[in-house]
């Protein structure tokens, strides 16, 4: 991503999760406030975008609005956050009481569970890049949302600061036991900056602190065409990691890689026999580690 760069991919998972959530039935994760959060022309441009590709398509066998959302990657983007948020509610019976949005987006959990930063269960630090997180709160002032207290903003290039560095001009407690997600990044940093992420977190939250996040391997017939896609957003995706040696380097990194679910495994968790529809991304992760 560019410096002045909003990240285009973020509103589009935004509207993934709110699509889902308002159209679809079952529903795998319900974001209610997501379509608040696009402005209204980005929401326009992007339906204007799914009509053409459809009508582009008309003709082909098995085109349909499902089929283009599940290449756009609808199932990995709603099973990952509720994967995620799974785990929160878990963690936060288990002491958590920190919990970081890595590459945030229009993620809406602070939102959506303001009790919980308002009994002071949970601080909910949001780290985005400059421009979507300034595109963000530019939103959210349109609307006119008052922020909980205990939600955080610190906006931060991953390829040029640590992030203990950027959590460092936060109340950010680097005692305090923590969750930290990282949806829908890795693919987009270099292997190198992703380790450094690991790092940087194990190095600035305690023992039973951990990571959720999804990424790719190469085995997608479907990735060539993803790529082309996102390079026109100017959202190159960059790495695919090998599930054998990502488990090695985060062992290395002082990580245990606790759950490591394979597309086959998601599809048996969240869309078998509830939305025939989709099937689980093909070349997608969902992981969680933990710091030993
Ligand atoms: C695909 S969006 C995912 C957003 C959200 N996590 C979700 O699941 O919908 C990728 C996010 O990563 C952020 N991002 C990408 N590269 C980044 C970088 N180098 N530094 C900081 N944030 C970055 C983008 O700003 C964007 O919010």
């Amino acid at each position: 991503m560019k410096a002045y760069q909003i990240s285009v991919t973020a509103i589009m998972t935004a509207f993934l999760r709110a699509y889902h959530s308002t159209n679809e039935d079952p529903v795998i994760f319900h974001d209610a406030l997501a379509y608040a959060l696009i402005p209204e022309e980005r929401r326009h441009q992007i339906e204007q975008g799914l009509k053409s590709a459809l009508q582009a398509h008309d003709g082909d066998a098995g085109a349909s609005l499902s089929s283009l959302l599940q290449t756009m990657g609808l199932p990995n983007v709603v099973s990952r956050a509720r994967y995620t948020e799974e785990r929160l509610e878990i963690e936060i019976q288990n002491g958590v009481k920190q919990y970081v949005i890595l590459g945030a987006g229009l993620d809406t959990f602070a939102f959506r569970h303001q009790h919980l930063l308002k009994e002071g269960k949970l601080e909910v630090f949001e780290v985005d890049h400059p421009a979507t997180q300034a595109f963000k709160r530019e939103r959210l002032t349109d609307l006119g949302w008052d922020l909980p207290a205990g939600l955080h903003f610190v906006s931060t290039d991953f390829r040029q600061e640590r992030v203990a560095e950027a959590l460092a001009r936060t109340p950010y407690n680097p005692r305090t036991k923590s969750l930290f997600s990282l949806l829908g990044v890795t693919m987009y940093l270099s292997p190198y900056e992703v380790y450094e992420t690991f790092h940087s977190i194990s190095q600035m939250a305690p023992a039973g602190s951990s990571v959720i996040f999804d990424y790719h391997t190469e085995a997608d017939a479907n990735l060539r065409e993803i790529r082309r896609e996102l390079q026109k957003m100017g959202e190159s995706m960059q790495t695919t990691f090998d599930p054998a040696l990502l488990n090695a380097e985060l062992r290395r990194l002082g990580f245990d890689l606790v759950e490591d679910l394979s597309p086959a495994v998601i599809q048996e968790r969240y869309f078998q026999d509830r939305a025939p529809v989709y099937h689980a991304n093909e070349n997608v992760h969902l992981a969680w580690a933990v710091i030993r």
